[in-house]
């Protein structure tokens, strides 16, 4: 068996796209999770384990394991081949790393310059040269096991240390300049970019460094944090500090917390107070970052700091928190301490029980609104307007309005006055697209005719024309779907969930959607699916066409008794002798 083969057959594809997001069993060979290359609420991601492939029905990105984690990080086939191999403990062959492109080289470069970086800035903490670093790390209370969890270490300040390393590496130029490790003078000559600083490794979430942040060791230096550029292993916007480390904790308690900065990250964790800990790098929170985290849970409790800068970024996170569906709590910490301060005071046991304490998003959002607005009745109607972008982010309508009320029951504004100033029109018409607004759900049984109809056109022959004829039909939410593949079947279209979808707009591309993700759909094409599928549509079929003649009798005897009422006994009769005929031939 060659290595590709060896590789492919043991990395299963569920294992390996379970360990970059949750997926969900929804068959027997069939997984199903929210797709992690499009923007999505509801899953359209399937995962089949029979053929070993992966498929979303929404962006329609497809492929077999190795497409999966080339999409997903990013890198070319022979770096997911081989991150594979590393994976499930399978020897790489060396002969093909000449066969790699030029992009894989350079990335290869890159991850070797950050292991020897790395290698330089920890060496130097635990030297004689790491004398002042070990000191600084000490009076903020991180013993030696939290540097080495964290890798910590100490730059040269010198600014030769690291390049001359490259240097006797015969790294190239395009190389040391695509690190953002080392930089280039004008006048010729390369010089570190970090010199004498604290050095925080940053991970990409399978664990290999990608960048570093350094940390300046007094305040007269600036600025107080200098972190790597974008390059070619590293884009800021997508990465979290921590994530690698905290990824089986989020997992495993459902939830992530988010802090403002990497000595956070370190004084929580390592202090004792939660594992499940992120922060991102000298950037701001985006939405990139929060689908990273949204991968492995639901919830974010977002803990940054009490100051007047973390609370204006708490208040702008939460609405793409929303956005992105996450359930969000704000934990706020007392003495105006940050979290690695406060679990330095008052110890780990106290800091988790403040996440007991933690608020849900909006209550928080309305004590800033009430402490900014005062408790006048404008005051009040102020605060009650500044919550409506965060409300407007929920995702759920009902919910919407729930908290709507709930939050102006505390705000203390009458139900006259939230009419009155228009909040509750503004909570309910959000304007969203309707994609989102629209929540309608495929009834279970047209869940199972449209699944049938797709999957075999022996159904489609027997069932779509005398489906359309019923009267039932044109109540049926599926219509608009079945009137396009009824048209498709005309013209003699190829009908494939991903035909029929490109020709439906919003909301029926949605409900198109939700069909792939329910349970009782399994596409790997046993014997007797075909059959099955037929037996399927005419039962369903069937159904209808009884609820007509249900609907239809009805209205027959409805009939007969008005004419009774009136006196109309010969028109009376007559409907009855009808309503016999149509009996006899429902009995058929
Ligand atoms: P903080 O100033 O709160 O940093 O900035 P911190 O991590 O708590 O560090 P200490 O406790 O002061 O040592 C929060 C984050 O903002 C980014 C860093 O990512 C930092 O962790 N930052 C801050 C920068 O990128 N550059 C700066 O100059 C300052
Ligand atoms: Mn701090």
């Amino acid at each position: 068996m060659d290595f590709l083969e060896q590789v492919r057959s043991s990395a299963d594809i569920a294992d390996v796209i379970g360990s970059y997001m949750i997926i969900k069993r929804a068959g027997p060979s069939r997984y199903s999770g929210l797709c992690p290359f499009h923007k999505e609420r509801t899953p359209s991601f399937s995962v089949n384990t029979a053929k070993q492939f992966y498929h979303c029905f929404g962006c329609k990105a497809s492929g077999d394991v190795f497409k999966f984690v080339q999409e997903i990080e990013g890198i070319s086939f022979w770096e997911a081949l081989k991150a594979l191999a590393e994976r499930y403990g399978i020897p790489i062959p060396r002969r093909d790393d000449a066969a790699a492109d030029a992009e894989t080289k350079l990335r290869a470069a890159l991850y070797r310059m950050h292991e020897i970086a790395q290698e330089q800035f920890s060496a130097n903490l635990f030297s004689q040269a790491g004398v002042a670093a070990r000191d600084y790390l000490k009076r903020r209370g991180l013993d030696r096991e939290a540097a080495t969890t964290f890798g910590l270490g100490y730059s040269d300040p010198s600014g030769q240390a690291l390049i001359r390393r490259f240097q006797a590496e015969n790294f190239t130029a395009d190389q040391l300049r695509a690190s953002g490790l080392v930089r280039e003078r004008e006048s010729g000559g390369w010089y570190d970019m970090f010199r004498g600083r604290l050095m925080f490794p940053i991970h990409s979430e399978r664990g290999k460094i990608i960048a570093f942040g350094g940390r300046a060791m007094s305040d007269e230096e600036q600025p107080k944090y200098l972190n790597s550029p974008d390059t070619e292993i590293y884009h800021k916007r997508e990465v979290l500090y921590n994530l690698h480390r905290a990824k089986e904790s989020i997992r495993q308690n459902g939830r992530a917390v988010l802090v403002e900065g990497y000595m956070d990250v370190i004084g929580v964790f390592a202090g004792g107070g939660v594992q499940e800990v992120v922060a991102s790098c000298g950037t701001a929170f985006v939405d990139s970052q929060a689908r990273a985290i949204k991968r492995h849970c639901d919830t974010i409790y977002v803990n940054f700091d009490p100051d007047p800068a973390g609370t204006k970024a708490t208040t702008e996170r939460i609405p793409l928190l929303l956005r992105e569906g996450f359930k969000v709590f704000v934990v706020e910490l007392e003495e105006g301490l940050d979290p690695d301060e406060y679990v330095k005071k008052h110890g780990a046991e106290r800091y988790r029980e403040r996440f007991q304490h933690g608020s849900k998003y909006f209550h928080w959002l309305a004590d800033q609104a009430r402490r900014k607005h005062g408790s006048s009745a404008e005051g009040r109607t102020e605060s009650l307007k500044s919550l409506l972008p965060a409300l407007q982010d929920v995702q759920d309508a009902a919910e919407r309005l729930a908290i709507a009320d709930e939050m102006a029951d505390l705000m203390g504004v009458s139900p006259e006055e939230r009419v009155r100033s228009g909040f509750r029109k503004a909570a309910r018409d959000r304007k969203a697209d309707a994609m989102n607004r629209f929540e309608t759900k495929l009834p279970a049984r047209e869940r199972e005719l449209l699944h049938a109809l797709l999957a075999n056109p022996a159904a489609r022959e027997a069932v779509l024309g005398r489906l359309m004829a019923t009267n039932s039909f044109k109540n049926l939410t599926a219509r608009p779907i079945l009137e396009t593949l009824a048209r498709m079947v005309e013209a003699g279209a190829e009908i494939t969930f991903g035909s029929l979808e490109a020709r439906l707009e919003n909301p029926q591309k949605t409900l198109l959607h939700e069909l792939i993700s329910a349970d009782e759909i399994e596409d790997d094409g046993g014997g007797d699916t075909a059959a099955i599928s037929l037996e399927q549509a005419l039962r369903c079929l069937e159904t209808l066409e009884s609820d007509d003649r249900t609907q239809a009798r009805g209205e027959m005897k409805a009939r007969v008794r008005a004419a009774e009422r009136a006196g109309r006994f010969e028109e009376a009769l007559q409907l009855m002798k009808d309503l016999e005929d149509m009996d006899r031939g429902g009995n058929r």
